[in-house]
């Protein structure tokens, strides 16, 4: 049987990941998409958490390259199309994976701060856009999936994260519906309550809640039989929608939650 993306070439930004127990949403893509037959260019401002991710597709019999760059400074963008471009000769499927949070959690956080949220979150996509939506416009076609959040719908108290996913939102769809006639599909995962290095141990450390009280309260908190959910769920998310199963799916933003955002009341 044919792998889901035999012969694609998917590039993912923030293919590393932190550290910890469990595996990152960045990385766990990266994997799955080398076991289904991709090339992939892993992409990360961490070029030995990239080459960690590399050496578990090479151990699999994988193909990836390392490439480091940071999605906040343009000139790193367009190098990152450079090189896909210069590899590989076309980009099939374009993940904007990275992500962080404002733990202040209020209005009173530092403005220097809001900013960093909104840079890593948004603007980066924005600038990874100028230069990976002509490449595929020129090819005729292409798969961009970015990870957002359901941060983007609730009522969470993180406010800049809250904001910049809604707009990540907001931008998937544009992007979806004004480059249609392209061939170009953009969709949207929003993970809920994950069981990631930087949802344990990222929040433990901002926090000081100890990690297994924290595992303890998220697992409380979603509805599905099974706690939290892994990046292995994310990933086959990432993977259906990267795949040309998902051929007429564009402008969808999925939750990958265990039902908590479908929870009113
Ligand atoms: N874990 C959860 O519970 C959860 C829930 C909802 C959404 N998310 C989203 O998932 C995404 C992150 O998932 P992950 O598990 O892969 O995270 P991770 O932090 O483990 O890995 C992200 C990688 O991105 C890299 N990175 C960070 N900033 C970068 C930049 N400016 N340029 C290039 N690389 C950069 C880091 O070095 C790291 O290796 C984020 O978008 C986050 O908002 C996570």
């Amino acid at each position: 049987m044919a792998k889901r993306l035999e012969g694609k070439i998917a590039v993912i930004i923030g293919a590393g990941q932190t550290p910890g127990e469990t595996i990152g949403n960045g990385r766990a893509m990266s994997v799955l998409f080398a076991r289904e037959g991709a090339k992939v260019m892993l992409v990360d401002r961490s070029f030995e958490a990239a080459e960690e991710t590399r050496a578990q597709i090479e151990k699999e019999g994988g193909e990836a390259v390392s490439f480091k760059a940071d999605a906040t400074h343009i000139e790193d963008c367009e190098k990152v199309v450079e090189k896909c471009m210069a590899l590989f000769g076309r980009m099939d499927v374009f993940v904007y994976n990275i992500g962080t949070g404002d733990a202040s959690n209020s209005l009173g956080m530092p403005p220097k701060r809001w900013d960093t949220v909104f840079d890593i979150n948004l603007k980066g996509l924005y600038y990874m856009y100028r230069f990976v939506i002509p490449v595929m416009k020129e090819q005729g076609g292409g798969a961009l999936i970015n990870t957002s959040s359901i941060a983007a719908i609730s009522s969470t108290p993180m406010l800049a994260y809250r904001a910049s996913k809604a707009g990540m939102n907001a931008l998937t769809q544009s992007v979806a519906v004004n480059y249609a006639r392209h061939g170009i599909r953009a969709n949207a995962i929003m993970p809920g309550l994950m069981n990631t290095p930087m949802a344990i141990d990222g929040i433990s450390k901002a926090t000081g809640v100890d990690k297994n009280e924290l595992i303890k309260q998220r697992e409380g908190r979603v509805p599905l039989k099974g706690g939290m959910g892994s990046a292995w769920d994310v990933a086959y998310a990432a993977l259906f929608l990267a795949s040309d199963e998902a051929k007429f799916i564009s402008g969808v933003l999925l939750p990958v939650d265990g039902a908590q955002s479908a929870r009113v009341g």
